[in-house]
């Protein structure tokens, strides 16, 4: 294309020989992206050049501010919460992974705490769990609000839980689905710039990232995640919202439940104060952080005893119900899990020999989630809400023969057998486990924090 200003042809050579592109060349080629003026075939070359050479910061943040302001944004700038305000607005974004339902439990705590939670979330994508999909798993829940609704829920209540509209950052939306078709996700700076234009195209004033680690995340290298938060941080503290980062791993699931309504029925029991201690434990530490990056306290054990004290009361619970019943959700499911999709088959998975649990890998339970029907293999698909995994072990834990491992909840006996098989051999038992730790790291604007 030659618009005039830009030749895309001429530009991807820049970038693939090691050049930078200027920022008003980032600008006027995703305005020409979005309004289908650069074909595929040459974003996508760009795209895989860019994953080869990189991006100087300077790219990084054209590329990222090009992209935020491709659509409408999501302004919130005045906003009053019960006629309170302006007040802070923060979010929590997870980088993916298997198990995680901390969002179901954060948007709901923060709420509590005189905090408005705008929180925009995806879908599942390839082995990987999305908040939307959980919520859609209580009957009537309405992910699809628009704007201008969107806001006055969160007038009214503090809290809002909806998918990304057509309008808000479309250059993201084109961008990642040609991305997750050419082998170009794995690159440190698109993944920072698509995650980045989202959050900041909600006009946060706070954001706490949840790098997942390990081999069921998108980054594997523990080294590349650090990169991967403090790239991020730079963004978002450069566009004024206070950002921070915890690595957490996902070298297994987080908590028990795998699978859309299993994981609500597990978020509900940790909205209760009976979670498992896995899930509770990152979700109050991501808490106390969101309380920090919203400016009510810059004392962390303070921040940590507000959110323990929001699931105490119960009020996080109120927050969650009122919330569900806002977005047109059956509220008597909040109360009364069996309201939530069952699967008609569950089958166990146990083990033949005695040993340690060695290893829960997260990608093959995903995978078997997605081939139970509980995700997606072409981006339109329906999901069956009702299907999935419990886990009953965890990496470490000792095992004799014939114990029970896991529990597979299926729609037929055939799809529970080849899911029980595929478990099976993807749960390892051995003689010694070596889990990463839960929260490694800490990164903020002034540095990394060792957390082990
Ligand atoms: N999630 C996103 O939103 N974008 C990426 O590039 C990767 C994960």
């Amino acid at each position: 294309m030659d618009d005039g200003t830009i030749v895309v042809p001429r530009l991807i050579e820049r970038k693939r020989d090691g050049g930078a592109l200027a920022p008003a060349e980032w600008r006027a080629l995703i305005a020409a992206y979005v309004a289908d003026r650069v074909p595929d075939y040459q974003m996508a070359a760009l795209a895989m050049a860019v994953v080869f050479r990189g991006l100087s910061e300077e790219e990084l943040v054209a590329l990222t501010a090009a992209m935020r302001t491709s659509g409408d944004q999501f302004h919130l700038e005045d906003l009053r919460v019960a006629g309170i305000g302006p007040m802070a607005r923060v979010d929590k974004h997870s980088i993916g992974g298997v198990g995680d339902k901390t969002s179901l439990l954060l948007a709901p705590m923060l709420a509590c705490l005189g905090v408005a939670v705008p929180m925009i979330s995806g879908r599942g994508l390839g082995h990987t769990g999305g908040t939307l999909d959980k919520l859609e798993a209580i009957p009537g829940f309405n992910t699809r609000l628009s704007l201008a609704a969107a806001r006055r829920q969160l007038e009214r209540i503090g809290v809002v839980m909806v998918g990304q509209t057509p309008e808000l950052v479309p250059a993201d939306r084109k961008l990642y689905a040609l991305r997750d078709v050419t082998g170009t996700v794995e690159s440190i700076p698109l993944i920072a710039a698509s995650i980045m234009s989202k959050k900041l195209a909600e006009s946060l004033t706070g954001l706490v990232l949840d790098i997942k680690t390990g081999s069921g995340a998108f980054i594997q290298d523990p080294a590349q995640s650090l990169v991967l938060g403090q790239t991020m941080i730079g963004l978002g503290e450069a566009s004024g919202c206070r950002t921070i980062a915890l690595c957490t791993a996902m070298d297994r699931p987080l908590g028990s439940a795998c699978g859309n309504a299993l994981e609500v029925r597990e978020a509900i029991a940790g909205l209760r104060g009976g979670g498992p201690a896995d899930l509770m434990e990152v979700t109050f530490a991501l808490g106390a952080d969101m309380l920090v990056a919203a400016g009510i306290t810059a004392d962390r054990a303070v921040a940590r005893g507000a959110v323990e004290g929001v699931i105490r009361s119960g009020a996080a619970l109120d927050r969650f119900r009122l919330m569900v019943e806002a977005q047109g959700g059956d509220p008597r499911a909040v109360d009364d899990p069996e309201r939530l999709p069952r699967a008609p088959v569950s089958r166990p998975v146990t083990t033949a020999s005695a040993g340690v649990v060695v290893a829960v890998p997260p990608r093959p339970i995903g995978h078997a989630i997605v081939s139970l029907g509980g995700g997606r293999m072409q981006a339109d698909q329906a999901v069956d809400w009702s299907v999935g995994v419990e886990l009953s072990c965890v990496p470490g834990q000792r095992v004799a023969a014939g114990d029970r491992l896991a529990t597979v909840h299926a729609r037929t006996e055939a799809d529970a057998a080849s899911a029980v098989a595929a478990i099976g051999r993807a749960i390892i038992i051995g003689e010694r486990a070596a889990p990463l730790a839960l929260i490694s790291h800490r990164i903020t604007r002034e540095g990394i924090d060792v957390l082990t």
